[in-house]
Formats: C-alpha cells, sequence, structure tokens
C-alpha cells in the first residue's frame, strides 16, 4: 500500500492554493471553452429574469466573471455582494470593478460558510462554477445558506459543469479536460498548475440531480436545465410555496415574473 496520503481535493488550503496560483491565469478558462463558458453565465443570469436594481449576492464569485451579465439584468441601481476567499482573485476583480465603472459591488473575502451575511436580504443568489468545490457532505449547509439569504421573492442560479451523460459525448468530454484543457493552460499561460485538476472535480461532481435534494430539504424548489448534452448545467430556483415546504408534492416551478421580485430601485 502506498504512503501517499491522497489527495484531499476539498481541503481549504488546498483550494485556496489553486485559486492563488489560477488568479492571474483563471482567464484561460473561458478560452478553453472557446466562449461557451460565458454563453452559459449569461443564461444563468438571464434565467433569473432580475429586475433593474435587485439585490444579488455571487458566491465564489472569483474575478467577478458573472458580474458584467448581472449587471446588464440590474443595471447601476443595483447592488452586488461579492464573496470569494481568495484575495488573489479578488484582486484580479477589483481591476474589473474599475473596467465596469461598476460602484455597487461589496466584495467580501471570506469562506462562504463562516460569512455573517445579513438574513433573507437577496433578490437573487448566483454562484457560477463553484458548486463542484462544495464537498458533497456540505451540500445541505449550502443549500441552507442559500435558503438563508434569499428573501422569500429571491431566487438563485448555480452554474456547473458536468460530464455528459450521452456515451458518444462522454469519451471526446473526458479527453478534452483531461489532455487539452491543460496543453492549452500551458500553451496559453505557460502553465498547467490547476487546470489539470479540473477533471477530478468534474468527475467528483455528481451533478445536480443529486444536489437538488438538498435545496428541497432546505424548503428549495429546484430545477436542472442542462447544456449542450449535459456539459454544462443551470440550478435553478426559489423557495418552495408553504404547502410544498409542508411535503404536499412537487409542482410546476413557479414562474417569476419580472414583478413578483421586490427591489428598492423599483
Ligand atoms: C471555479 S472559481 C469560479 C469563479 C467564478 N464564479 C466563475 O464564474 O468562473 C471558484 C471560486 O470559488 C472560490 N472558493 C472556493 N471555495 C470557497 C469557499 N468555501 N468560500 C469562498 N470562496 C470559495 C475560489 O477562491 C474561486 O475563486
Amino acid at each position: 500500500m502506498s504512503n501517499v496520503p491522497a489527495l484531499d481535493i476539498f481541503d481549504q488550503v488546498f483550494v485556496k492554493s489553486i485559486f492563488q496560483r489560477m488568479s492571474g491565469k483563471y482567464w484561460v478558462n473561458d478560452f478553453c471553452s472557446f466562449g461557451l463558458t460565458d454563453h452559459w453565465r449569461r443564461r444563468a443570469i438571464n434565467s433569473l429574469h432580475l429586475p433593474q436594481g435587485a439585490s444579488v449576492c455571487d458566491l465564489m464569485t472569483g474575478t467577478g466573471e458573472s458580474w458584467s451579465f448581472i449587471l446588464d439584468a440590474i443595471g447601476k441601481q443595483g447592488q452586488i455582494t461579492a464573496v470569494d476567499f481568495s484575495e488573489e482573485m479578488l484582486e484580479v476583480a477589483r481591476e474589473r470593478v474599475r473596467r465596469l465603472n461598476f460602484l455597487n459591488v461589496t466584495m467580501v473575502r471570506s469562506e462562504i460558510f463562516s460569512y455573517s451575511f445579513p438574513t433573507h436580504s437577496f433578490d437573487a443568489i448566483t454562484c457560477t462554477f463553484g458548486a463542484k468545490l462544495v464537498p458533497p457532505w456540505k451540500w445541505d449547509d449550502f443549500a441552507k445558506l442559500i435558503a438563508s439569504l434569499l428573501k422569500p421573492t429571491g431566487r438563485f442560479v448555480l452554474l456547473e459543469l458536468g460530464r455528459p451523460s450521452n456515451a458518444f459525448l462522454k469519451g471526446p468530454y473526458d479527453a478534452y479536460v483531461r489532455h487539452a484543457v491543460p496543453f492549452l493552460a500551458s500553451l496559453l499561460a505557460g502553465s498547467d498548475e490547476g487546470f489539470e485538476l479540473l477533471e477530478q472535480y468534474t468527475k467528483a461532481f455528481e451533478g445536480f440531480e443529486s444536489m437538488r435534494q438538498a435545496f428541497q430539504r432546505a424548503g428549495l424548489y429546484s430545477e436542472v436545465k442542462p447544456f449542450f448534452g449535459g456539459c454544462g448545467s443551470l440550478l435553478v430556483g426559489s423557495r418552495l410555496s408553504q404547502k410544498l415546504a409542508e411535503g404536499e408534492g412537487f409542482e410546476p416551478p413557479v414562474r417569476f415574473p419580472v414583478h413578483s421580485i421586490s427591489s428598492r430601485a423599483l
């Protein structure tokens, strides 16, 4: 038996160190997806039907990759609270604030489960490409955190990569993530550090179908929307109605017209 300890990909110090090293070359991810990841971020944010002036909490914000899409929806009157534990990623995000000339971003450097958020204070919660970093044994806490942050009429969306279920797509997808992404990262950014781990995280992530049950236990309705044969998917949802929370079964999702989301600026 080997004495080398198995790599704990969910160890916080380890995760932080990945993003410390990747912060300056995180853009390579978008390049490697031929722009698909940005396209999915936009779709994720659009699925929330955010009104102008809404307040959004972007968990695991990274360098603020989703901000321009959120900003398009909420306008300059809106508010973004952006949380990430990596100082290096937030440093790159500060550049983005200057570029977007958007003053209503509050950046919080914190571990998401340790921060004392004001409860029920956000119109929407977003988390793009962060869910795979939440260990499965913390999914219930993750769902409870999101439930505690949302206003009663609020909505949330998570976006994540996934292994396609289609056998024809699975092989090429695995090969691309295992070989092409690290190769392109080395070529474009001079190192594949961090990028070679993408395969492990996407394999460890069981997908939103399993995570969704944790959200249901936390009193949140959600539905999974796959993209591109399951290479990406959304978990989009809202609070369960009282009836549903009491266990009277599932109903089709409540469609949220824009006026149903409260906002200070409306
Ligand atoms: C894959 S990046 C996603 C960045 C961005 N949201 C995007 O769309 O690309 C994940 C981010 O989550 C942060 N992160 C991971 N675990 C975290 C935790 N427990 N608390 C706070 N931030 C965390 C990392 O520092 C990293 O910036």
